[in-house]
Protein backbone atom coordinates (compact mmCIF):
# COMPACT_ATOMS: atom_id res chain seq x y z
CA UNK A 1 0.00 0.00 0.00
CA UNK A 2 1.09 3.52 -0.68
CA UNK A 3 1.46 5.39 2.16
CA UNK A 4 -2.12 7.41 2.41
CA UNK A 5 -1.34 11.50 2.30
CA UNK A 6 -1.00 13.26 -1.28
CA UNK A 7 -2.23 16.50 -1.55
CA UNK A 8 -5.75 16.36 -2.75
CA UNK A 9 -5.02 18.27 -5.89
CA UNK A 10 -1.74 16.50 -6.59
CA UNK A 11 -2.33 14.44 -9.95
CA UNK A 12 -1.56 10.41 -9.70
CA UNK A 13 -0.28 9.42 -12.72
CA UNK A 14 -1.90 6.67 -14.44
CA UNK A 15 -0.80 3.26 -13.44
CA UNK A 16 0.45 0.33 -15.82
CA UNK A 17 -1.03 -3.04 -15.63
CA UNK A 18 -0.04 -5.86 -13.12
CA UNK A 19 1.04 -9.31 -14.22
CA UNK A 20 -0.21 -11.67 -12.45
CA UNK A 21 2.91 -14.00 -11.76
CA UNK A 22 0.93 -16.86 -9.54
CA UNK A 23 -2.36 -17.30 -8.21
CA UNK A 24 -3.99 -19.89 -5.79
CA UNK A 25 -6.35 -21.94 -7.50
CA UNK A 26 -10.49 -21.32 -6.20
CA UNK A 27 -9.85 -18.11 -4.29
CA UNK A 28 -13.25 -16.36 -4.24
CA UNK A 29 -13.08 -13.95 -7.36
CA UNK A 30 -15.67 -10.99 -8.13
CA UNK A 31 -16.87 -9.83 -11.59
CA UNK A 32 -14.70 -7.01 -11.75
CA UNK A 33 -15.43 -4.04 -14.31
CA UNK A 34 -13.12 -4.40 -17.29
CA UNK A 35 -10.78 -1.78 -16.75
CA UNK A 36 -10.17 -3.34 -12.87
CA UNK A 37 -9.44 -6.10 -13.96
CA UNK A 38 -7.06 -5.09 -16.68
CA UNK A 39 -5.06 -3.26 -14.47
CA UNK A 40 -4.87 -5.66 -11.69
CA UNK A 41 -4.46 -8.75 -14.71
CA UNK A 42 -7.60 -10.60 -13.09
CA UNK A 43 -10.31 -10.66 -10.42
CA UNK A 44 -10.70 -9.68 -6.94
CA UNK A 45 -13.17 -10.99 -4.37
CA UNK A 46 -13.23 -11.94 -0.45
CA UNK A 47 -14.95 -14.98 1.85
CA UNK A 48 -17.07 -12.90 3.61
CA UNK A 49 -16.27 -12.10 6.78
CA UNK A 50 -13.13 -11.02 6.01
CA UNK A 51 -9.95 -8.54 8.01
CA UNK A 52 -7.68 -8.05 5.27
CA UNK A 53 -4.91 -5.40 5.42
CA UNK A 54 -2.93 -3.73 3.45
CA UNK A 55 0.76 -2.33 3.45
CA UNK A 56 3.80 -1.17 1.74
CA UNK A 57 7.13 -2.39 2.89
CA UNK A 58 10.94 -1.41 2.02
CA UNK A 59 13.36 -4.53 1.06
CA UNK A 60 14.53 -4.18 4.51
CA UNK A 61 11.43 -4.24 6.22
CA UNK A 62 10.65 -0.70 7.18
CA UNK A 63 6.90 0.39 7.04
CA UNK A 64 6.69 3.85 8.98
CA UNK A 65 9.81 5.94 8.95
CA UNK A 66 9.37 7.98 12.27
CA UNK A 67 7.54 10.62 13.88
CA UNK A 68 9.33 13.60 12.41
CA UNK A 69 8.31 12.01 8.79
CA UNK A 70 4.48 12.11 7.89
CA UNK A 71 3.23 9.95 5.42
CA UNK A 72 5.99 7.76 5.31
CA UNK A 73 4.34 4.97 3.45
CA UNK A 74 3.76 7.14 0.01
CA UNK A 75 8.36 7.80 0.41
CA UNK A 76 8.00 4.31 1.32
CA UNK A 77 6.24 3.12 -1.84
CA UNK A 78 7.98 5.87 -4.05
CA UNK A 79 4.05 7.21 -5.07
CA UNK A 80 4.27 3.83 -7.40
CA UNK A 81 0.76 4.32 -9.45
CA UNK A 82 0.25 0.78 -9.56
CA UNK A 83 0.39 0.61 -5.52
CA UNK A 84 -1.87 3.62 -5.30
CA UNK A 85 -4.29 1.95 -7.76
CA UNK A 86 -4.93 -1.58 -5.50
CA UNK A 87 -4.86 0.49 -2.52
CA UNK A 88 -8.03 2.01 -4.40
CA UNK A 89 -9.22 -1.27 -5.36
CA UNK A 90 -8.59 -3.04 -2.38
CA UNK A 91 -10.88 0.04 -0.72
CA UNK A 92 -13.44 -0.34 -3.37
CA UNK A 93 -13.73 -3.56 -2.20
CA UNK A 94 -14.06 -3.11 1.35
CA UNK A 95 -17.44 -2.20 3.48
CA UNK A 96 -15.53 -0.04 5.71
CA UNK A 97 -11.40 0.93 6.09
CA UNK A 98 -10.01 0.60 10.02
CA UNK A 99 -7.37 2.78 11.13
CA UNK A 100 -6.05 3.70 14.20
CA UNK A 101 -5.48 7.33 15.25
CA UNK A 102 -2.02 7.53 14.65
CA UNK A 103 -2.13 6.85 10.79
CA UNK A 104 -5.01 9.61 11.02
CA UNK A 105 -2.77 11.67 12.52
CA UNK A 106 0.34 11.36 10.53
CA UNK A 107 -1.90 11.91 7.26
CA UNK A 108 -2.86 14.91 8.15
CA UNK A 109 -4.53 15.22 4.18
CA UNK A 110 -5.81 12.34 3.62
CA UNK A 111 -9.04 10.28 2.60
CA UNK A 112 -9.15 6.81 2.72
CA UNK A 113 -11.73 6.72 -0.13
CA UNK A 114 -10.81 4.59 -3.38
CA UNK A 115 -10.85 7.42 -5.79
CA UNK A 116 -8.73 9.56 -3.53
CA UNK A 117 -5.96 7.40 -3.95
CA UNK A 118 -6.51 6.37 -7.41
CA UNK A 119 -8.75 8.97 -8.92
CA UNK A 120 -8.15 7.82 -12.18
CA UNK A 121 -10.21 4.45 -11.51
CA UNK A 122 -13.17 6.63 -9.78
CA UNK A 123 -15.66 5.63 -12.13
CA UNK A 124 -15.07 2.10 -12.33
CA UNK A 125 -14.59 1.68 -8.06
CA UNK A 126 -18.00 3.22 -8.01
CA UNK A 127 -19.29 1.13 -10.33
CA UNK A 128 -18.19 -1.91 -8.68
CA UNK A 129 -19.27 -0.66 -5.03
CA UNK A 130 -22.64 -0.18 -6.95
CA UNK A 131 -22.64 -4.15 -8.44
CA UNK A 132 -21.88 -5.32 -4.79
CA UNK A 133 -25.18 -3.25 -3.32
CA UNK A 134 -22.28 -1.55 -1.48
CA UNK A 135 -22.38 1.88 -0.09
CA UNK A 136 -20.89 5.12 -2.07
CA UNK A 137 -17.63 4.76 -0.16
CA UNK A 138 -16.26 2.45 2.50
CA UNK A 139 -16.70 3.83 6.19
CA UNK A 140 -13.88 5.16 7.70
CA UNK A 141 -13.29 3.24 11.10
CA UNK A 142 -11.10 5.32 13.13
CA UNK A 143 -9.87 3.62 16.83
CA UNK A 144 -8.63 6.05 19.43
CA UNK A 145 -7.97 5.30 23.57
CA UNK A 146 -7.50 9.25 24.15
CA UNK A 147 -9.58 11.06 22.10
CA UNK A 148 -6.76 13.05 20.56
CA UNK A 149 -8.04 14.04 17.16
CA UNK A 150 -7.57 16.39 15.19
CA UNK A 151 -11.24 17.95 14.23
CA UNK A 152 -10.34 20.06 11.43
CA UNK A 153 -9.12 16.73 9.34
CA UNK A 154 -11.13 16.15 5.89
CA UNK A 155 -11.44 12.80 6.84
CA UNK A 156 -13.45 13.54 10.17
CA UNK A 157 -15.37 16.16 8.18
CA UNK A 158 -16.70 14.27 5.79
CA UNK A 159 -17.70 11.68 8.25
CA UNK A 160 -16.22 8.87 9.92
CA UNK A 161 -16.95 6.71 12.80
CA UNK A 162 -14.88 6.60 15.92
CA UNK A 163 -14.60 3.65 18.14
CA UNK A 164 -12.99 5.15 21.49
CA UNK A 165 -13.21 4.63 24.88
CA UNK A 166 -15.84 6.56 27.34
CA UNK A 167 -12.68 8.98 28.73
CA UNK A 168 -12.02 9.92 24.47
CA UNK A 169 -15.58 10.20 23.95
CA UNK A 170 -15.38 12.62 26.19
CA UNK A 171 -12.75 14.92 25.05
CA UNK A 172 -13.99 14.23 21.31
CA UNK A 173 -17.56 14.91 21.90
CA UNK A 174 -16.89 18.61 23.03
CA UNK A 175 -14.65 18.93 19.11
CA UNK A 176 -15.81 17.03 16.79
CA UNK A 177 -17.47 17.65 13.88
CA UNK A 178 -21.44 16.47 13.45
CA UNK A 179 -20.32 14.16 10.28
CA UNK A 180 -18.46 12.18 13.13
CA UNK A 181 -20.26 8.92 15.07
CA UNK A 182 -18.55 8.51 18.21
CA UNK A 183 -18.58 5.07 19.68
CA UNK A 184 -17.65 4.60 23.30
CA UNK A 185 -17.11 0.66 24.06
CA UNK A 186 -15.79 0.30 27.01
CA UNK A 187 -13.96 2.23 30.19
CA UNK A 188 -10.43 0.61 29.85
CA UNK A 189 -7.20 2.44 28.90
CA UNK A 190 -7.27 0.64 25.31
CA UNK A 191 -10.61 -1.57 23.69
CA UNK A 192 -10.86 -5.09 23.43
CA UNK A 193 -10.08 -6.01 19.63
CA UNK A 194 -13.10 -8.54 19.28
CA UNK A 195 -15.47 -6.19 20.29
CA UNK A 196 -14.36 -3.39 18.19
CA UNK A 197 -14.79 -5.67 15.14
CA UNK A 198 -18.36 -7.25 16.71
CA UNK A 199 -19.76 -3.99 16.20
CA UNK A 200 -18.65 -3.25 12.76
CA UNK A 201 -20.06 -6.45 11.97
CA UNK A 202 -23.58 -5.61 13.64
CA UNK A 203 -23.41 -2.30 11.49
CA UNK A 204 -22.89 -4.77 8.23
CA UNK A 205 -19.44 -4.13 7.63
CA UNK A 206 -18.62 -7.74 7.03
CA UNK A 207 -15.46 -6.88 4.27
CA UNK A 208 -13.07 -4.59 6.70
CA UNK A 209 -9.66 -3.26 5.22
CA UNK A 210 -7.23 -2.35 7.97
CA UNK A 211 -4.79 0.39 6.67
CA UNK A 212 -3.86 0.49 10.22
CA UNK A 213 -0.15 1.34 11.44
CA UNK A 214 2.10 -1.13 13.01
CA UNK A 215 0.76 -0.25 16.86
CA UNK A 216 -2.89 -1.84 15.69
CA UNK A 217 -2.04 -4.07 13.52
CA UNK A 218 0.14 -5.73 15.96
CA UNK A 219 -3.71 -5.55 18.00
CA UNK A 220 -5.56 -7.01 15.56
CA UNK A 221 -2.58 -10.09 14.67
CA UNK A 222 -2.67 -10.61 18.60
CA UNK A 223 -6.00 -11.28 18.98
CA UNK A 224 -5.93 -13.92 16.01
CA UNK A 225 -8.60 -11.34 13.84
CA UNK A 226 -6.74 -10.73 10.90
CA UNK A 227 -7.56 -13.18 7.91
CA UNK A 228 -5.32 -11.74 4.92
CA UNK A 229 -2.46 -9.27 4.72
CA UNK A 230 -1.77 -7.18 1.16
CA UNK A 231 1.95 -6.52 1.15
CA UNK A 232 3.69 -4.69 -1.31
CA UNK A 233 7.37 -4.99 -1.64
CA UNK A 234 9.04 -1.06 -2.54
CA UNK A 235 12.33 -1.91 -4.57
CA UNK A 236 13.99 0.53 -1.67
CA UNK A 237 15.84 -0.03 0.91
CA UNK A 238 14.84 2.33 4.58
CA UNK A 239 17.83 1.79 6.57
CA UNK A 240 17.35 2.10 10.63
CA UNK A 241 19.67 4.17 12.49
CA UNK A 242 18.61 6.24 16.07
CA UNK A 243 14.79 7.06 14.64
CA UNK A 244 12.70 4.28 15.23
CA UNK A 245 11.46 2.80 12.35
CA UNK A 246 8.84 0.24 12.91
CA UNK A 247 8.18 -2.86 10.77
CA UNK A 248 4.92 -3.91 9.89
CA UNK A 249 4.10 -4.94 13.70
CA UNK A 250 4.91 -2.88 17.18
CA UNK A 251 3.60 -3.61 20.56
CA UNK A 252 3.94 -7.53 20.25
CA UNK A 253 6.65 -10.22 20.23
CA UNK A 254 5.99 -13.06 18.39
CA UNK A 255 9.00 -15.57 17.99
CA UNK A 256 10.20 -17.54 19.13
CA UNK A 257 7.10 -18.48 20.96
CA UNK A 258 4.31 -18.36 19.01
CA UNK A 259 4.56 -19.16 15.35
CA UNK A 260 2.32 -17.06 13.18
CA UNK A 261 2.48 -18.41 9.67
CA UNK A 262 1.50 -17.13 6.53
CA UNK A 263 0.52 -18.30 3.00
CA UNK A 264 1.13 -17.13 -0.33
CA UNK A 265 -1.97 -17.27 -2.01
CA UNK A 266 -0.86 -14.45 -4.88
CA UNK A 267 1.50 -12.78 -6.64
CA UNK A 268 1.50 -9.88 -9.06
CA UNK A 269 4.41 -7.63 -10.68
CA UNK A 270 4.96 -3.92 -11.45
CA UNK A 271 8.21 -2.92 -12.75
CA UNK A 272 10.26 -3.95 -9.54
CA UNK A 273 7.64 -3.47 -6.41
CA UNK A 274 6.09 -7.09 -5.45
CA UNK A 275 2.23 -6.93 -4.81
CA UNK A 276 1.98 -9.95 -2.26
CA UNK A 277 -1.32 -11.57 -0.73
CA UNK A 278 -0.90 -13.66 1.90
CA UNK A 279 -3.84 -15.79 4.10
CA UNK A 280 -3.11 -15.95 7.88
CA UNK A 281 -4.55 -19.49 9.39
CA UNK A 282 -8.12 -19.31 10.65
CA UNK A 283 -7.77 -18.46 14.41
CA UNK A 284 -10.55 -18.94 16.96
CA UNK A 285 -11.40 -15.69 17.79
CA UNK A 286 -9.45 -14.88 21.59
CA UNK A 287 -11.11 -14.82 25.01
CA UNK A 288 -11.91 -11.47 26.91
CA UNK A 289 -8.65 -12.39 28.56
CA UNK A 290 -6.44 -12.97 25.28
CA UNK A 291 -6.77 -10.09 23.49
CA UNK A 292 -4.36 -7.14 25.06
CA UNK A 293 -0.88 -8.43 23.76
CA UNK A 294 -0.25 -5.31 22.33
CA UNK A 295 0.12 -1.61 23.54
CA UNK A 296 -1.47 1.40 22.12
CA UNK A 297 1.96 2.83 22.11
N1 LIG B 1 3.67 1.65 5.17
C1 LIG B 1 2.38 1.51 5.34
O1 LIG B 1 1.73 0.81 4.57
C2 LIG B 1 1.69 2.19 6.48
C3 LIG B 1 0.34 1.92 6.75
C4 LIG B 1 -0.28 2.57 7.81
C5 LIG B 1 0.44 3.47 8.57
N2 LIG B 1 1.74 3.69 8.27
C6 LIG B 1 2.53 4.63 9.08
O2 LIG B 1 2.51 4.19 10.42
C7 LIG B 1 2.67 5.32 11.28
C8 LIG B 1 1.59 5.28 12.35
O3 LIG B 1 1.79 4.12 13.10
P1 LIG B 1 0.89 3.77 14.36
O4 LIG B 1 1.28 2.40 14.79
O5 LIG B 1 0.94 4.89 15.32
O6 LIG B 1 -0.56 3.78 13.69
P2 LIG B 1 -1.91 3.08 14.14
O7 LIG B 1 -1.69 1.71 14.63
O8 LIG B 1 -2.83 3.24 12.97
O9 LIG B 1 -2.43 3.99 15.33
C9 LIG B 1 -2.05 3.77 16.66
C10 LIG B 1 -3.08 4.44 17.55
O10 LIG B 1 -4.34 3.78 17.42
C11 LIG B 1 -5.02 3.82 18.66
N3 LIG B 1 -5.18 2.46 19.15
C12 LIG B 1 -4.50 1.35 18.79
N4 LIG B 1 -4.97 0.29 19.45
C13 LIG B 1 -5.98 0.73 20.23
C14 LIG B 1 -6.89 0.11 21.15
N5 LIG B 1 -6.84 -1.21 21.40
N6 LIG B 1 -7.81 0.87 21.76
C15 LIG B 1 -7.87 2.18 21.52
N7 LIG B 1 -7.05 2.84 20.67
C16 LIG B 1 -6.13 2.10 20.05
C17 LIG B 1 -4.16 4.63 19.61
O11 LIG B 1 -4.61 5.97 19.45
P3 LIG B 1 -4.51 7.08 20.61
O12 LIG B 1 -3.04 7.37 20.75
O13 LIG B 1 -5.27 8.24 20.09
O14 LIG B 1 -5.10 6.49 21.84
C18 LIG B 1 -2.78 4.42 19.03
O15 LIG B 1 -1.86 5.43 19.39
C19 LIG B 1 2.59 6.54 10.39
O16 LIG B 1 3.88 6.99 10.12
C20 LIG B 1 1.96 6.02 9.13
O17 LIG B 1 2.33 6.79 7.99
C21 LIG B 1 2.39 3.08 7.26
Amino acid sequence: MAGPDTAPTAPVPRAEPLTRLYEEAGLQRWSLPPALAALYDGDLGFSKPCLYANFVASLDGVVALGPEYPSSGSTVSGREPADRFVMGLLRACADAVLIGAGTLRASPRHRWTPEHVYPAAATDFALLRQQRRCAIEPELVVVTASGNLPAEHPALRTGALIATTTQGADRLTRHLPPTCTILPLGDGPALRIPQVLDTLRARGHTTVLSEAGPHLIGQLVGAGTLNELFLTLSPVLAGRASTTRHGLIAGLELLPKRHEPADLISARRRASYLFLRYRLPHRPPATDDGDHQGSTH
